[in-house]
């Protein structure tokens, strides 16, 4: 049986015999008695197994290595001691898998660098285990979010012909030109080299498809995937990395930060109840206080300043940035991180920013100089969030596409959703890999996806 089922209903099980598999995380052995540590990934924390001489096998199980692989048969105690209210005292132990002195994980910790050399292994680890079992509970309180308020899932695709943010940061797709199509030697086309008879890319966003469906569900959100060719060596920034985007028809900005912000203390109301174990291991191991600022976060409201307030207060702080603060710049990490931490000490979303360091789709506000985008930054990571009302009116969105050098023949069925009964609609991504962070206290990206890739490396 799996340790979990056990532990959930421990009390029935003492004195009983019960069977459990699992891997060796820990082991001492002495003449006479034998302590292992056994975890089968069910619970976060290990079971004990105490192995008494008797056993046939001791002298085998002695020689055991970390991550040698067991199924243990025997009795399931109480042992009246807190930290461990629980073992097994084994009267059966068969060795299924050895492993070997050259296991690369060994007892004392690791760096994190390191770590990301054997992302294979990784998850064996406890910090790696907390930190993947969190992402899996925290996806699912996300979905849970949208589902209870009726939003509808949807799956744009990978392979696109459209950047959707306009950014030039698209990964290519090989191509195949239909006028002079490679050829295998019998003269038949040959696929496998080349597919498709246009440029197409991996998506950066699913946000222009998640519109077209926003106009015939009313709400829907898309998780999945998305890809960046950015040049950021930063431990914020991952050229693969999954985004979650709700978009909402029939609603303003304004909507879509409330949304914003409940779903941010719906997730972490969620897994403070539900990954127990992992968020104190994080609290504890990680990032001290964490579990105090998220539930202090959860009962406050979010802060909202304009771009131009935030750029005064930049200003006023007198704090000496690597960039110069001026109005019209893009926020760079230090400011953004700057508002939150000091100048706000929260989340804080940062809304109409100017339309020239804006993507196309997003509205114009009635000063000519501003669109009705938002972020929210948060203390530790910055950037969490960037949303926004959509252009709605045909003309402007035609205007703002000529102004941001794309051809509106390209984008017609994007155009089409202004042609066909067109209303205010808004939506936003947030970095799910930064989510992540920012409930860990995780510092670096590439430790909460499992095989991260990002400029010039690529482990397995
Ligand atoms: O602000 P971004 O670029 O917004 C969009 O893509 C919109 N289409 C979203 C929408 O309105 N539906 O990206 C959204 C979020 C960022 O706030 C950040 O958290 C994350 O995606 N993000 C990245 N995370 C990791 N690595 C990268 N290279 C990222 N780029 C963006």
């Amino acid at each position: 049986m799996k340790i979990r089922e056990l532990m959930r209903e421990a009390d029935s099980f003492v004195d009983k015999e019960v069977k459990i598999e699992g891997w060796i995380r820990n082991s001492r052995f002495s003449k006479n008695v034998g302590f292992i540590d056994l975890n089968d990934g069910s619970t976060f924390k290990n079971i004990q197994v105490v192995v008494g001489k008797e056993i046939e096998n001791y002298d085998e199980l002695d020689k055991q290595h970390l991550s040698a692989s067991l199924s243990v048969e025997g009795k399931f105690v109480a042992t009246g001691n807190n930290k461990n209210p629980y073992e097994i005292q084994a009267n059966k132990v068969s060795v299924l898998g050895e492993s070997s002195e050259k296991f690369p994980i060994q007892k004392q910790r690791q760096t994190f660098e390191f770590m990301r050399t054997i992302p294979h292994l990784r998850p064996r680890t406890n910090t790696y285990r907390a930190v993947f079992r969190l992402r899996s509970i925290l996806a699912f309180g996300l979905h849970k979010f949208f589902q209870e308020r009726d939003f509808v899932y949807v799956n744009p695709p990978i392979i696109t012909a459209s950047d959707a943010e306009g950014a030039g940061e698209m990964f290519n797709v090989t191509t195949i030109d239909p006028n002079d199509p490679p050829r295998r030697e019998d003269g038949k086309v040959d696929y496998n080299k080349d597919f498709f008879s246009k440029k197409s890319y991996m998506t950066v966003s699913g946000q222009l498809e998640a519109e077209d469906y926003a106009l015939a569900f009313g709400n829907v959100y898309t998780f999945g995937p998305t890809f960046r060719a950015e040049v950021s060596n930063t431990p914020r920034h991952a050229a693969e990395f999954w985004m979650l985007e709700p978009e909402m028809a029939f609603a303003d900005y304004n909507v879509c930060m409330d949304t914003a912000e409940d779903m941010i203390k719906y997730a972490i109301d969620y897994i403070l109840e539900n990954a127990k174990d992992e968020m104190e291991f994080f609290n504890q191991w990680i990032d001290k206080g964490l579990i105090e600022r998220l539930t202090k976060l959860r009962d406050s409201e979010f802060a909202r300043i304009t771009y131009t307030k935030a750029i005064e207060l930049l200003k006023e702080s007198g704090e000496k940035f690597e960039f110069p603060v001026e109005w019209g710049m893009d926020l760079q990490t230090e400011h953004e991180r700057y508002l939150s931490e000091k100048i706000v000490g929260g989340p804080v979303f940062v809304t109409d920013y100017p339309k020239d360091i804006k993507a196309f789709y997003m509205k114009r506000n009635d000063d000519g100089k501003t669109v009705a985008a938002f972020d929210m930054l948060v203390p530790g990571v910055g950037e969490l969030i960037g949303g926004s009302q959509r252009e709605e009116r045909y003309d402007e969105l035609v205007k703002s596409m000529i102004d941001n050098g794309l051809k509106p023949e390209e984008y017609q069925n994007y155009l089409d959703l202004r042609r066909f009964g067109t209303v205010v609609h808004s939506g936003y991504g947030l970095g799910f890999e930064r989510a992540m962070m920012y409930v860990t206290g995780m510092k670096n990206i590439r430790d909460v996806i499992a095989y991260p890739r990002y400029v010039n490396a690529f482990a397995r």
